[in-house]
């Protein structure tokens, strides 16, 4: 856990947790899809200059916002739940809670509360004073640059094969848009036809949800079988063909990969899944935090605090 610890609130906000806990689940009764929302914003700030609430940033004078970068712009959402859970921890514990172990405690409340794992999260992050949308557009991986370009942004964070297997597991639950998975359906790489290794029957359900002309405005399932649920569906999907990302598809079905026999053993036992994704979890929340006196804590999780 480097510098952070699990029990650095327990004596200034000892129920921070439990209440980010209750937030979320309360969030869950109108919206299926929060949880899997919240813990891609983690992933997201993470991925950017380390886990340091980045991603929060509104536009302003001296910010320009990472939510209008490419992997953002109208598909990261959930920023409302963020915002309720901080004015409910600024009610409790005014000034302790950073927003960015917010999204770390958000995510493992949101995996929890979807019957997947439970793992401790580590806390004391504290929130960056600046944004770098230059950094969203180029450190987050995208579904259509390949397995090996994807390995390295991970490989570029610390993370290594073994968590890029796991953390894609999170395609358990949640939704993704046309465009994303569109350059699969019609003329894969400009071959003149559908991916080769997209489920025949998956390719006729997006190829008419996704229409080659205009592309639709369609959002569909990460994970077909279990839409909501967090189990370990995602990797028998992937032995069927039925990943919906190229992203997802290319850990199963490339040759020669060290990922296949990741994915195979996580198919045929949840729990070491579960075992994996919480210590992959617990190693992404690790990834740069500011401590110390570094930073801030943010009172609204939008702005700095400076900023008025
Ligand atoms: C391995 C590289 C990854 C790529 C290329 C990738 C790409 C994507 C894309 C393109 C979407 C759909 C966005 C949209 O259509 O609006 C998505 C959704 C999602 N991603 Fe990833 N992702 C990756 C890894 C991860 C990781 C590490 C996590 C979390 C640990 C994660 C969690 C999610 C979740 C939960 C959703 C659904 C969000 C929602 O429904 O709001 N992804 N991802
Ligand atoms: C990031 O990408 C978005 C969308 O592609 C683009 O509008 C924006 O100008 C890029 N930002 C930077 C700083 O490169
Ligand atoms: C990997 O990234 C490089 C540099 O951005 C790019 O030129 C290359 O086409 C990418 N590979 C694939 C398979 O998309
Ligand atoms: C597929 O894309 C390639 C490269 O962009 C193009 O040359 C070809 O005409 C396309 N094929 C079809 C069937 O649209």
């Amino acid at each position: 856990g480097g510098s952070l610890n699990a029990t650095f609130y327990a004596g200034t906000c000892p129920n921070a947790s439990a209440m980010v806990r209750t937030i979320v689940q309360q969030a869950f009764q109108s919206d299926s899809r929060i949880g899997a929302s919240l813990i891609r914003l983690h992933f997201h700030d993470c991925f950017v200059l380390g886990c340091d609430a980045s991603i929060l940033l509104d536009n302003s004078g001296s910010i320009i916002s990472e939510k209008n970068a490419g992997p953002n712009a109208n598909s990261a959402r959930g920023f409302n739940v963020v915002d309720n859970i901080k004015t409910a921890l600024e009610n409790a514990c005014p000034g302790v809670v950073s927003c960015t172990d917010v999204l770390a405690l958000a995510s493992q409340a949101s995996v929890s509360l979807s019957g997947g794992p439970s793992w401790t999260v580590d806390l004391g992050r504290r929130d960056t004073l600046t944004a770098n949308q230059a950094g969203a557009n180029s450190s987050i991986p995208s579904p259509t640059q390949g397995l090996s370009n994807i390995t390295s942004k991970f490989s570029a964070v610390g993370l290594n094969t073994n968590d890029l297997v796991a953390l894609s597991g999170a395609h358990t639950f949640g939704r993704a848009t046309c465009g994303v998975f569109s350059n699969r359906l019609f003329n894969f790489s400009g071959k003149g036809n559908p991916d080769p290794t997209l489920n025949t029957t998956l390719l006729s359900t997006l190829q008419e949800l996704c229409p080659q002309k205009g592309r639709g405005s369609g959002s569909t399932n990460l994970d077909l079988s279990t839409p909501d649920a967090f189990d370990n569906n995602y990797f028998t999907n992937l032995q069927s063909n039925n990943g919906l990302l190229q992203s997802d598809q290319e850990l199963f079905s490339t040759t020669g990969s060290a990922t296949i026999a990741i994915v195979t053993s996580f198919a045929s036992n949840q729990t070491l899944f579960f075992q994996a994704f919480a210590q992959s979890m617990i190693n992404m929340g690790n990834i740069s935090p500011l401590t110390g006196s570094s930073g801030e804590i943010r009172l609204d999780c939008k702005k700095t605090n400076g900023s008025g």
